[in-house]
């Protein structure tokens, strides 16, 4: 775990981002619309934008859900499915893998790489909202999503329905962008993100706007220190984060009181 230090409180959405989300009828709506559109080369940009580092990042996320035998785990917003299938591979044999979204586009093609890699017997994909979850309460040992939270409109609130539907003693690991430690490496960092990330989806993906809103959302996302004390907040005990790529991602960890 990195040295905990005192960070700014939350920011909130820029204005230009408020602007968007009231176009759309709200941040939801924006968000599906957004991933809707992209879903067709939301893979191939993961790879391009992070030269194929966004595997090992799910892939570390991955060893910290470890499902054990029998085990079983939700994966909020798992749209193409990489993380459940990182999961499932990290996993015990028999262990299982929910993923829901709220995108249908995301999910069908992660229903058809479900096939094509034949873990649909490990790996169920539903609809479904993040901040609204259609399960009972303590049903699964583990609850995890990459490159989410940052998209729920309430997210101390989606930390809490997480918290609510997972068994006492057991877990949460969300990855996530975050914020790149140390001034140099953060400059260049936003030169790549801010500018040219942008440019990279219009032309991989003719979709300037949805990766211009990735540059957006991530500053106005609260920083390690500050997501670690939303989750606490929310009810999650000894919340441990670890960044990956100089801060780029942290991948946040926490348990459920027993
Ligand atoms: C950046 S993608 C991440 C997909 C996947 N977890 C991965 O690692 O590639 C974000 C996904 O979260 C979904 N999402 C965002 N907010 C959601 C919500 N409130 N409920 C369900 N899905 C949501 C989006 O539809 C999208 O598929």
């Amino acid at each position: 775990m990195n040295a905990q230090q005192p960070s700014p409180p939350p920011a909130t959405a820029a204005p230009e981002l408020q602007a968007r989300f009231a176009a759309a009828g709200g941040k939801p709506t924006y968000v599906r619309g957004m991933f809707g559109r992209i879903a067709g080369v939301y893979d191939l940009m993961n790879r391009v934008m992070t030269g194929g580092m966004d595997r090992r990042w799910r892939d570390f996320a991955a060893r910290k859900v470890a499902l054990g035998p029998g085990q079983i785990a939700l994966d909020i917003g798992t749209g193409t499915g990489d993380l459940a299938i990182a999961v499932a591979r990290r996993g015990a044999p028999d262990s299982r893998i929910i993923g829901i979204d709220f995108t249908p586009e995301m999910l069908a093609l992660g229903e058809g790489k479900l096939q094509r890699l034949g873990l649909t017997d490990r790996i169920e994909l539903r609809q479904g909202d993040g901040e609204q979850l259609d399960f009972p309460n303590e049903h699964f040992d583990a609850c995890c999503s990459a490159f989410v939270v940052r998209n729920l409109a309430d997210l101390r609130q989606g930390f809490v329905e997480m918290r609510r539907v997972v068994k006492p003693g057991g877990r949460v690991v969300c990855l996530e962008m975050s914020h790149p430690r140390g001034a140099l490496f953060g400059a260049g960092f936003h030169l790549y993100f801010d500018r040219l990330v942008p440019l990279l989806g219009k032309v991989v993906g003719r979709a300037f706007d949805a990766y211009s809103y990735l540059p957006s959302s991530v500053s106005a996302f609260p920083d390690a220190p500050a997501l670690k004390r939303v989750m606490e907040d929310a009810g999650w005990q000894d919340v441990r984060y670890y960044y990956r790529m100089g801060g780029i991602v942290a991948v946040h960890v926490g348990t459920r009181a027993r």
